[in-house]
Order: structure tokens, then C-alpha cells, then sequence
């Protein structure tokens, strides 16, 4: 069904960021070029137009910055939480100021639409900062002992699918309880970190609390090999997880790894249709579906089936694909070409592997990196696309009959990070959250975020929680009396 109006364009203005032809690395307080000298092009993924150019760190830069951060512990970590909170309040405060800048920024580098950016991700942005900043002098009622000890030094390498949401995830629990960071943004989503770099400058932080160090994967993986580094939080793929796990076995290094998932989104045949549908989007659709606990797996009961299938085909047929920058677009670009062909290429596999396949009538733009909101229905617990992590704008649609099979289908992955439940009865909302095997599970919602509330996974979703008290014990040595380094 064509949808009822045309809309007319209603851009969001990109004068308001202004964004440098070139960026080195940020250590010690200081803007500075590789050593190598070496540097690499960020795009954006729905143009392809070259945003800038940015600085490519070797092993040399990241121990220039691990020893800016080392130096900085000291005074950094001696401060009472009183202080540390009067520096977090103030960089909340600075996003807040910019967050418009920031939320355009984002949506050029990573392709996402700005309704997203505005709404979604700025907020909970500032909305980290103020809660970390909130605890930095309670740490002694946090429930890890009287008097916990920061770590040290954090290593942090986050992905490209929510750039300055992952930095906030990270960097704001690490400085509340005394650690200083060196972050590694992803190489296809820079900016937004970079920006940063100057909301820390005009904060006043202290040098080298935070550094940040462009790169690619290698960059990564020399400062999770770096002997200094005391914690690795790392969020991205499950194959670069377990070879962070690897890399540090036998040291004491700690580590939290966030990876990847395949979310059971489970419809009882009680559920609201209409509210229920609108879950079903906003579980795969939200970011193009490129997020860790996405709903990318549809379990709905047999007897509701085509009653929801068709009310979604007719809710994704009014979805608008298309320019982010428009504040009426639903789904912008794929983050790259590199990402763009991995879905293709699974989807594609769920063709030939018999499932059948969706999409609404819609028009992608001729440059940048597109893919459909895409259905495949008769899908089978063997299919590939029921059990590998798609991370695109594709949703599988099983079947089942009763509530223990619904349970067992969810839990049948190697995964373990977000579920949803559809129902009109909160018994039995309860018996089978209780059931799944899952870090997050929600309730007649979904892709629900909130700095207070823990979220991490089991399985090959990887270890350790952020956010929340939770988030604290990450990087808090409970207990020792000289803290453990
Ligand atoms: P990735 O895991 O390679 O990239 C994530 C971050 O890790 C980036 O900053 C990257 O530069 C860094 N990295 C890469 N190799 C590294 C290494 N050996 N040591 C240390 N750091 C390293 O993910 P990629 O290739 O961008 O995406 C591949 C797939 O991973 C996606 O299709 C998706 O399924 C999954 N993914 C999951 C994410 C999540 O939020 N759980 C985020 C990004 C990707
Ligand atoms: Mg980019």
C-alpha cells in the first residue's frame, strides 16, 4: 500500500557542525598527528561523500597514549568523587549545549537518520554522563565494599552502529570511579569521538584522562596487547571477542566484552496486535537493525500468525528509507559497503536456503550503502538466517504453538542478550522472562534504554554488564586494601 501523503523534504541543517578536512589523535590533552603519519578517509554511507580525513594510530601512538593515561591516574584517582562528579556534570551539561551539533555529526558519519540521533541517542548520551556523574562520590554505597579502588588504565574499543552512545557507555562509568581511558572509536564512525576530544578540552578535564586513538582493527588489537592496560571493555563482533578473550588469557588484565546477539522477539496470541507491531519495527527496524539486541528473530503464535504478518506488511510498506539528514526518514544507510554486502549476502542465503522472502515496494537512493526493510517468512531454527547475527534491516519469522515451545526456540542460539515478550498477562510475563536465557528481556516494549539499567549478555554474547551499579563493579577492584593495579 502507497502511503497516503508525499512528504515534502524537511532536511535537517548541516551548517550547524563543522567538520575539519583532517584530525590527528587526541593524547595527553593535545591534538596530534601518527607517528607513522599515516591517516585513513571516514565517509558518509549515504553519499559517499569523504567527510575527512582522520589519523591511523600504531602501536608507537598507543603507547604514547597509555602513558599519558598512566601519568594521569595518579592525580585523577586521588581526586575526591566530589570533583571527578563536578567534570561529568559538566561534559553532560556541554552535550546537552551541543547536542544538535553532535546529533547531525553522527547521522553524516554513521548513516543513521537524525530522528534517531535527536531523539534517541543524544539523550541517553547526556543522560550516562549525568548518572555516572551522580555516583562518583557514593562509590562507598555501591555495594562493592567501603572503599573500592579504580582499576587504572581502561583500554576501550567500541563499534560504529551507536559511535558517542558506546563512547558515553564507556568512558563515563571508567572516569566516575578514578580510572583514566585511551578509546579506540571504530574506523568507519570517528567523528563523533573526536568531537568529544574537544568537549573534554572545553570541560577543562584534566591531560590524558581520556585519550583518543583512531584506527582500524590492528590499532585495536595493540591496545589490548598493551602490557600497561589494567581493563579491556570491548563492544563489537563476537569473533573479535574471543580473540580479545584469547589475547589476555594468563594476564590480569579484566575485561568486559559486549557482543553479538539474536534477539527472540516472542508475540502471544493475547498480544495487542497494533502495539505489538509497532515493537516488531522498532526491535529490527531501529538503527537499520544494526544493534547488538535487536528483536531479529520473530517467534509468533501459529494462531495469530497471519493476522500480525499482514498488519506488519502493511506498517513496513509506510516506513520512509531514504535521505537521515530528513527529519521524516525511518531508515537511513548501512554503515558501510563492507556491512551492506554481509547482509546481502545472508539474505541471499535465505533465499536459497528456502525461506521466503519480503520487502515493501521503496525506492533506495542511487549512491551510499541501502538495503530494503526485508520479511522472510517460513523460517526454520536450521536456517542460517534464524541463527547467524544479520545485523541489517532484516527480520526471520518462526512459529510456535505453546508457551514452553516459544521458550525453547528463543533459547535455541548461541547467543544470549536481549528478548521480548508480547502478552496481555503479566503471569505470564513473569514465568517466561524467568525462562529466557537473555541479558535484557522486555515487556510489551523494546530497544528500551536507560543509563540505570544494567545490560550485557550470556553465552557468546559476551561477559560483564555495563550500566546501572552494575556498571561500577566493571571497573572497581572491590576489597583490596592497596587497590588492585
Ligand atoms: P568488529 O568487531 O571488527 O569491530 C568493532 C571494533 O573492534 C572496531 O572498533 C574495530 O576497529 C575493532 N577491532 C577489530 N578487530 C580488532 C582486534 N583484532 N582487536 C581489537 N579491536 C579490533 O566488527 P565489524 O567488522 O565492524 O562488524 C562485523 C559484525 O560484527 C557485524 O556484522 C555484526 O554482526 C557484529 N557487530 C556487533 C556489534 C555489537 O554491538 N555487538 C557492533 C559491531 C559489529
Ligand atoms: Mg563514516
Amino acid at each position: 500500500m502507497a502511503s497516503v501523503f508525499e512528504y515534502a523534504p524537511a532536511p535537517e541543517s548541516r551548517a550547524v557542525v563543522d567538520i575539519a578536512p583532517s584530525y590527528g589523535l587526541f593524547i595527553d590533552g593535545e591534538f596530534t598527528e601518527a607517528a607513522g603519519g599515516k591517516v585513513f578517509k571516514t565517509v558518509s554511507p549515504s553519499t559517499e561523500e569523504v567527510l575527512a580525513e582522520v589519523a591511523q594510530a600504531s602501536a608507537e601512538d598507543i603507547d604514547r597514549a597509555v602513558k599519558a593515561a598512566r601519568k594521569a591516574f595518579g592525580k585523577w584517582s586521588a581526586l575526591p568523587g566530589t570533583e571527578r562528579a563536578k567534570y561529568l556534570f559538566r561534559i553532560a551539561r556541554i552535550i546537552q549545549e551541543r547536542s544538535r551539533e553532535l546529533a547531525v555529526l553522527e547521522t553524516l558519519d554513521n548513516g543513521k537518520p537524525i530522528r534517531e540521533t535527536r531523539d534517541t541517542d543524544l539523550p541517553l548520551v547526556a543522560a550516562h554522563f549525568f548518572y555516572y556523574a551522580g555516583w562518583a562520590d557514593k562509590l562507598g554505597h555501591a555495594g562493592l565494599g567501603a572503599d573500592p579502588r579504580p582499576l587504572g588504565v581502561a583500554g576501550q574499543i567500541i563499534p560504529w552502529n551507536f559511535p558517542l552512545l558506546m563512547l558515553a557507555w564507556k568512558i563515563a562509568p571508567a572516569l566516575a570511579t578514578g580510572n583514566t581511558v585511551v578509546l579506540k572509536p571504530a574506523e568507519t564512525t570517528p567523528l563523533s569521538a573526536l568531537f568529544f576530544a574537544d568537549i573534554c578540552r572545553q570541560a577543562g578535564l584534566p591531560k590524558g584522562v581520556v585519550n583518543i586513538v583512531t584506527g582500524d582493527g590492528g590499532t585495536g588489537a595493540a591496545l589490548v596487547s598493551h602490557p600497561d592496560i589494567d581493563k579491556i571493555a570491548f563492544t563489537g563482533s563476537t569473533a573479535v571477542g574471543k580473540a580479545i578473550a584469547r589475547e589476555i588469557a594468563g594476564t590480569d588484565k579484566r575485561a568486559t566484552l559486549e557482543l553479538g546477539g539474536k534477539g527472540a522477539n516472542i508475540v502471544f496470541d493475547d498480544a495487542p496486535v497494533d502495539q505489538a507491531v509497532e515493537g516488531i519495527v522498532t526491535g529490527i527496524f531501529f538503527n537499520q537493525g544494526q544493534v547488538c539486541c535487536a528483536g531479529s528473530r520473530l517467534l509468533v503464535q501459529e494462531s495469530v500468525h497471519d493476522e500480525v504478518l499482514e498488519s506488519l506488511k502493511r506498517r513496513l510498506s509506510t516506513l520512509r528509507v531514504g535521505d537521515p539528514l530528513d527529519k521524516n526518514t525511518d531508515l537511513g544507510a548501512i554503515n558501510s559497503a563492507e556491512q551492506l554486502a554481509r547482509i546481502t549476502a545472508l539474505a541471499e542465503t535465505g533465499e536459497a536456503e528456502g525461506a521466503e522472502r519480503w520487502s515493501p515496494a521503496c525506492d533506495l537512493p542511487s549512491s551510499g550503502y541501502w538495503f530494503a526493510p526485508t520479511l522472510f517468512t517460513n523460517v526454520t531454527q536450521a536456517h542460517t538466517i534464524a541463527r547467524d547475527e544479520i545485523f541489517g534491516p532484516v527480520l526471520s519469522v518462526l512459529t510456535f504453538r505453546t508457551p514452553e515451545e516459544a521458550v525453547a526456540k528463543a533459547n535455541n542460539t548461541q547467543y544470549g542478550l536481549s528478548a521480548g515478550i508480547w502478552t496481555e498477562k503479566g503471569s505470564r510475563i513473569l514465568a517466561v522472562a524467568a525462562r529466557l536465557r537473555a541479558g535484557v528481556v522486555w515487556a510489551n516494549t523494546f530497544n528500551k534504554f536507560d543509563p540505570t539499567s544494567p545490560f550485557g549478555g550470556y553465552k557468546e554474547s559476551g561477559y560483564g554488564r555495563e550500566g546501572g551499579r552494575h556498571g561500577l563493579e566493571a571497573y572497581l577492584a572491590p576489597s583490596s586494601p592497596e587497590g588492585e593495579r
